[in-house]
């Protein structure tokens, strides 16, 4: 199968990729001609474990191409998938604006009689309206398709090679017969709905989620109270088939480019049709709000901050990738500053993301070179990423650089074993500290 994929973010360079892996005939489109020259030199411009392998071996096999040209790229293909980003506007709402771009260049390009899906996270109708824009522009036949994406960052190309479904909404069965054979490589279910239904499964997925996390963040902040093990209660809940384990994991808040900006889009589209999400509301909410618990923990502790020295370990909004979109550590360095806290930071991996985004406010942070090097001298550490060297720090050795033994454990990394032996002043979320 010859495919377009149009936008080489995280969704569309891993989808292409993992295509091309699948044995189809695949071209990567971007605008930016020094990203398109970046993949074509074998380099991958983000962080995901395995794809710069995948990419460089199909791309030597000659099943995978990257180019800078939409126009030559969706000429005689039989798939083009749009997976350009969706940015939330000030609004809250998606920004189309990239989708239609990409619409009209493909409209006005395009050959035979393809079909056009799009991967893009979008409002319920943007499908429909996409293909009324490229209908309008050209008399070439075309199957509209809303092909939503559920891949996670730090394991895209797993998720993407083993998925539970392949979610393809549309009205066309030749659409629905080319997308069955596009995935006939992986075990997985499918699910064929209408166009809008499919648009809808994406954001009521990631809500949903969004909802097991904050549901479980406010069951720990209970369990703090009462005296109870938020990692026990949600084991001993998980068990149940109909609850599930998996994202029920208590911490600081979700964050990334996915969570908040889905929620948010969500409860706009409720508004516009008159119906109030109160429900998302408050899971956003509660979102907000948990990250600043670990500020909580140490005013608790040392009352006043000012003139604290406290490290930082992780900016990543979550462990393997290099992404700091909406990561809580961005707030929460930001009150420890406006605090008049010396703040020593380190990421494995997102240093270079988190200064860049964190721009000219970073006055009274350190930028270190290790987890032992920001926790030295320090008054306290607090974890906000769960990255496995911090879980696994040799407590002594920690012992022997700080100022003051206190551990603030926004990821519950450590367990109460591990703090044996230690006059560690230990914070966790959730368990009885
Ligand atoms: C999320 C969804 O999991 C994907 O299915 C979806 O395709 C993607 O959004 C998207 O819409 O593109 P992602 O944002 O990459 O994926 O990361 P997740 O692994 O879902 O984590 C999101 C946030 O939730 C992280 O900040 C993580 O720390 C937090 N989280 C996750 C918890 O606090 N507790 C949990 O139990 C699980």
């Amino acid at each position: 199968m010859k495919i377009t994929v149009v936008g080489t973010g995280y969704v569309g360079l891993v989808s292409g990729v993992c295509y091309a892996e699948l044995g189809h005939s695949v071209i990567c489109v971007d605008k930016d001609p020094m990203k398109v020259a970046t993949l074509q030199n074998g380099e991958i411009p983000i962080y995901e474990p395995g794809l710069q392998e995948l990419s460089v071996r199909n791309s030597e096999l000659g099943r995978l191409r990257f180019t800078a040209s939409l126009g030559d790229a969706v000429k005689g293909v039989d798939l083009i998938v749009i997976a350009v980003g969706t940015p939330p506007l000030p609004s809250g709402e998606a920004n189309l604006a990239y989708i239609e771009l990409a619409a009209q260049e493909i409209a006005d390009a395009m050959e035979g009689h393809p079909v056009v899906a799009i991967k893009s996270t979008v409002p319920v109708g943007t499908n429909e309206k996409v293909r009324d824009l490229i209908r309008a522009r050209t008399d070439c036949p075309f199957d509209s398709v809303s092909l939503p994406e559920f891949l996670r960052e730090g394991s895209a190309v797993s998720d993407t090679m083993n998925p539970d479904r392949i979610v393809i909404g549309t009205e066309s069965p030749r659409a629905e017969a080319l997308l069955r054979e596009l995935h006939a490589r992986l075990d997985c279910a499918f699910a064929v709905t209408d166009i809008r239904s499919a648009e809808m499964i994406k954001y009521a997925s990631n809500a949903f989620l969004a909802t097991k996390i904050s549901f479980i963040n406010e069951i720990a902040n209970i369990c703090e109270k009462v005296g109870a093990d938020v990692t026990r209660v949600a084991e001993g809940m998980g068990y149940d088939k109909r609850i599930g384990a998996s994202f029920l994991k208590a911490g600081i808040g979700y964050g990334g480019s996915c969570f908040p900006k889905d929620t948010q889009a969500l409860i706009q589209i409720a508004g516009h049709v008159d119906y109030e999400f109160k429900l998302l509301r408050s899971v956003v909410e509660v979102n907000q709000d948990q990250r600043f618990n670990v500020i909580r923990k140490l005013e608790a502790i040392f009352g006043e901050l000012r003139g604290r020295t406290i490290a930082v370990w992780g900016l990543a909004f979550k462990p393997e990738t290099d992404d700091v979109r909406e990561a809580p550590a961005q707030e929460i360095i930001g009150e420890l500053l406006a605090r008049g806290v010396e703040v020593r930071a380190y990421d494995p991996i997102a240093m270079d993301n988190f200064r860049s985004t964190f721009g000219s406010g970073d006055g009274g942070v350190t930028w270190c070179e290790s987890a032992l090097d920001a926790a030295t001298d320090s008054d306290a550490v607090c974890l906000l990423t769960e990255w496995k060297e911090f879980g696994q720090m040799d407590l002594q050795q920690l012992r022997g650089v700080v100022r003051e033994p206190v551990l603030i454990d926004g990821r519950n990394a450590f367990d109460e074993a591990d703090l044996q032996d230690t006059d560690f002043i230990y914070y966790s979320v959730g368990r009885p500290s």
